[in-house]
């Protein structure tokens, strides 16, 4: 079993609030974070794909596939974009880096299976110093 990774980015602006509390309490948990009109981040988004290496190609996957996956189904829809408003598949969802890489891995895992490999993790990182890392479970 081989990993293979490949990098990402995109520019998107968030606010982290929920409506069902006071605005008190809301600047107590979420901080500048809830700011009324947001905040933006230039993200990262690394994925790791495994698979056994293909004999004829030398590949666990075409990373160009891979990239062409990672374009198609996350980030033509989350590049320059408000993550509270903009993205169907956000609707309803508290924008965090966590449910980000929850929503991220469902579009991504079939697309990549389909292609013979199989989604390992997806690290998003948010800040210099903040990441978020997911399994799948
Ligand atoms: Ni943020």
């Amino acid at each position: 079993m081989v990993y293979i990774q490949r990098r990402e980015t995109f520019s998107a602006s968030h606010r982290l609030y929920n409506a069902a509390w006071s605005d008190d309490q809301n600047e107590a948990v979420f901080g500048k974070c809830s700011n009324r009109y947001g905040h933006g981040h230039n993200f990262q988004l690394i994925v790791t794909v495994k698979g056994d290496v293909n004999p004829d190609t030398g590949f666990v996957m075409n990373l160009v596939d891979l990239k062409d996956i990672m374009h198609r189904e996350v980030i033509e829809h989350v590049d320059h974009r408000n993550l509270n408003e903009d993205v169907p598949f956000l609707k309803g969802i508290q924008p965090s880096t966590e449910n980000l890489a929850i929503a991220f891995w469902d579009r991504l895992a079939p697309a990549i299976a389909a292609k013979g490999a199989q989604l390992h993790s997806i690290r998003i990182i948010e800040t210099e110093n903040n990441f978020v890392e997911y399994f799948g479970a």
